[in-house]
Formats: structure tokens, sequence, C-alpha cells
């Protein structure tokens, strides 16, 4: 990791979750990190709980999912960084609903959850790239899902997962074209990017989604969002030659 050490680093979804673990341990590695979220508030949480780690935590309030809010966040870390190094696109959501569920609701949920999940992806990397083109080396990483590689059957221990998978599908398809294009281009030899796909990550999402978290992570055998966090920091300290594109990380002994 030393490669990276005082280089910029912006993590989506930075306020809960598997966003504050990779926070924390990025700034354990000397880089700084801005931290985006809609509660910022939990973001400056972490900034006075990191004080005096090796990198610096910064925050800034963020909708992914709303264009504008990416654009000034990006140019805020332009003026005040001049770009940045590496983006970890984490920010997500699941809703615990069916796409043929009735309600007033469900169309709203189901958009809200392309619009963070996979467009939120793609205006951050967006942005983020025009930032990256003038740095000396780069480094894309894409909070995937397994559920983005297959559809788990629904059961007790797998709930209904509506739009999530599609979500999350079309990031494993946007990996890949994005590493296509960065292949083709001028900048094939300084930006990678990476798909990481935890399996069960406990985490605020069930409770989140209005599920009772407490019965469901009693059920089934669970990652600790630390344990996704490594994955990143494994991803990013491979020499630069390495690109690893694609990881899957679940639970020892899950079953979907
Ligand atoms: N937990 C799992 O089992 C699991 C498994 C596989 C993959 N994942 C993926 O891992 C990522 C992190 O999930 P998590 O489990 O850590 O969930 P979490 O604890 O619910 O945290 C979700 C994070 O996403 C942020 N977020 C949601 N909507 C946002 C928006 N519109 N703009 C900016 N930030 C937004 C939230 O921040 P604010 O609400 O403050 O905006 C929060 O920081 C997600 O992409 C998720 O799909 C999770």
């Amino acid at each position: 990791m030393e490669k990276w050490k005082g280089k910029i680093a912006v993590v989506t979804g930075a306020s809960a979750g598997i966003g504050i673990s990779i926070v924390k341990s990025l700034v354990s590695y000397g880089v700084h990190v801005i931290g985006l979220a809609r509660r910022v508030e939990k973001v400056e949480e972490l900034v006075n709980e990191l004080q005096n780690a090796d990198g610096k935590v910064y925050a800034y309030k963020c909708d992914v999912a709303d264009q504008q809010s990416v654009a000034a966040a990006f140019q805020w870390m332009e003026e005040k960084f001049g770009g940045v190094d590496i983006l970890i696109n984490n920010a997500g959501v699941y809703k615990f609903m069916k796409i043929l569920d009735d309600g007033e609701t469900v169309n709203d949920d189901l958009k809200q959850t392309v619009d963070v999940n996979l467009m939120g992806v793609v205006y951050c990397t967006r942005a983020a790239f025009a930032t990256m083109k003038n740095r000396e080396f780069s480094h894309i990483i894409h909070m995937n899902s397994i559920g983005g590689h297959f559809v788990p059957f629904p059961s007790d221990s797998s709930p209904f997962y509506n739009i999530y998978c599609a979500s999350k599908y079309g990031i494993t398809a946007t990996n890949e074209v994005l590493r296509q294009e960065l292949a083709l281009s001028e900048y094939s030899k300084k930006i990678r990017v990476t798909s990481i796909s935890p399996g069960e990550v406990k985490t605020e999402m069930v409770a989140a989604a209005g599920g009772d978290a407490e019965k469901y992570y009693e059920t089934i055998p669970f990652l600790l969002p630390e344990d996704v966090a490594e994955s990143v920091i494994y991803v990013l300290s491979t020499p630069a030659r390495v690109n690893v594109t694609e990881v899957i990380i679940r639970p020892t002994g899950e079953r979907i």
C-alpha cells in the first residue's frame, strides 16, 4: 500500500457499514479519504474519530443518484485536492419488496435502487475519471454483490431481490465495459477497475430496508464489513501490472 500513501481516495456511502470500514482501512495506510453520503453528519463523526490516523478524513454531503450533487462534490475535490486517485463506488440501497407488489411507492423504490446502485456508480465514475486523467496512477473499485452474478431463489434466508440484482448485474457489465474502454484508451496502463462482490455482510442494510436485522442475522452466516475492506486493500495493494478485475467473497458456509 506504500504507493497510495498521501494519495486521495473517495468512498461513497461512507456513513455506514462497509463504507465506514473501508474509510478506516484506507486512512490506516496513510491515504486521505473523502467520505460521501447524504447523512454527512455520520461521516463527520468519522472525521473526529480518525483525527489521529495516518491519513486524513474529509466529509462531503452527496446524493450519488443526483448528477448535480455528484458534480458539485467532484468539483470541490478538484479545487481542494487537484483530483482523486482512488474511487470506491460503495453506496447502495436494498428494499424489501417484490417488483410485482401493489403500492404507490413501488415504482419510486425500484427507480431509486437503479438510480443509486447503478447510475450513481456511472455518475461518480465519470466524474472521478475526468480528474484521474492527469494523475499518476488510479483505481476505481465498485462494491457489487453476489447478486450481480446470479439471482438467489427466495427462501427464509434469501428474500426477494426485486430490481436489486438487475442493478448489480449492471455493475458486473459496467465494470467489464470500463475495463475494455480503458484498455483501448491512452490510460490503459494508468487506471485499473475492479468489481468486488460480497455475499451476506452484517451492516445497516437490512434494518435500513425495514427488516428485522437481529432475527435475520441469527439464521445465516455473514461477513463483517472489515472482511470486505480487507479485500479492497488487497486489490489496491497489488503491483501496477496486476488488475484484479473480479473478487467474490462469501461467508464460509453460505448456502445461496
Ligand atoms: N450488506 C450486504 O449484505 C451486502 C452484500 C453485498 C453487497 N453489498 C453492497 O455493499 C454496499 C454497502 O452496503 P452496506 O451493506 O454497507 O449498506 P448500509 O450499511 O445500508 O450502507 C449504505 C451506504 O450507502 C449510502 N447511500 C445510500 N443511498 C445513497 C445515496 N443516494 N447517495 C449517497 N450515499 C447513499 C448510505 O449513506 P446515506 O444513507 O447517509 O446517504 C450508506 O452509507 C452497497 O453497494 C451494497 O449493495 C452489501
